[in-house]
């Protein structure tokens, strides 16, 4: 690790509102044994997986080419405006799947967690615009936590997120257990929830703890990098569960779905 990173850990760790979750990441890191085994995971996934283009075709043709041509137009703009700045943000979630479900749903209440540069807070929140067209007033809360290993990491949190789409858009930045409580309170009931922060079996659990009452039966839930461990393998078969869930691959990573857009569509 380089000296720059360290003394950017360090500048994080001397914030009193990071030092805990910092802290707790190291902890979880050393004791959580359910991130061990993954095989039986990863042998369901493969078994599982589909292609999320088909099956969005075959919901909405139009709309999924709207969505192809939307994922392009946000790779432009990410690519003029990541190239003007010095750090390396990584990259988006499946964005063109993000957008679909958004104009597809047309959700009340979208939360998501992990922002980073903000591909995914970008889709939500132009879909959620596209869909005020036709009357809907769909709202996006959004839970991240600085980038600790680069220097000033809040001043980069969505810095793909324009102005003109920042209206519907409530950014938490304090890590999700604080965030989600936080939005917990601040709603009434959560329509779709897209996980993409702390890739953790833990951290997920927690996650799915801490909005338990606000998520309905008509909840659309995504879960990203679910290859990582059994969080959301487990979560589609315990007996509680009778949603159905769909299984995606994307770039050599998979994404859960649980619940059915179809059944689901307002
Ligand atoms: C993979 S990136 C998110 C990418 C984003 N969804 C997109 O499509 O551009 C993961 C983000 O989660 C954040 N994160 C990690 N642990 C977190 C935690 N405990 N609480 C909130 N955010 C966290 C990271 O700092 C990072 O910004």
């Amino acid at each position: 690790m380089s000296n720059h990173v360290l003394i950017n850990i360090a500048k994080q760790a001397l914030n009193v509102k990071r030092l805990p979750v910092l802290l707790g990441k190291v902890f979880q890191r050393l004791t959580d044994k359910k991130q061990e085994n993954n095989e039986a995971n990863l042998r369901w996934l493969a078994q599982q997986q589909q292609d999320f283009a088909e099956y969005a075709q075959s919901l909405d043709a139009e709309l999924w080419q709207e969505s192809l041509a939307y994922a392009k137009s946000l790779e432009a703009h990410a690519n003029k405006v990541l190239s003007n700045i010095d750090v390396t943000l990584g990259g988006g979630g499946f964005y063109p799947l993000i957008y679909f479900v958004t104009r597809y749903l047309k959700p009340q209440t979208v939360v998501e967690t992990g922002v980073a540069a903000g591909y995914s807070s970008h889709a939500f929140l132009s879909g959620l615009q596209k869909n005020a067209d036709s009357g809907a007033d769909g709202r996006l809360f959004s839970s991240d936590f600085p980038y600790f290993r680069i220097e000033n990491p809040e001043k980069y949190i969505g810095i793909l997120v324009p102005e003109d789409l920042k209206a519907r858009w409530h950014l938490f930045i304090d890590g999700d257990a604080k965030n989600l409580s936080k939005i917990a309170q601040s709603v009434s009931s959560v329509d779709l929830f897209h996980y993409d922060s702390d890739k953790r079996y833990a951290g997920r659990e927690q996650a799915m703890q801490a909005l338990k009452t606000k998520l309905s039966d008509n909840a659309l839930i995504i879960m990203d990098d679910i290859n990582d461990n059994s969080f959301f393998m487990d979560l589609c078969l315990s007996e509680q569960q009778k949603q159905p869930y769909r299984i995606f691959e994307f770039g050599g990573k998979y994404i859960g779905m649980l619940g059915e857009l179809a059944l689901l569509k307002r």
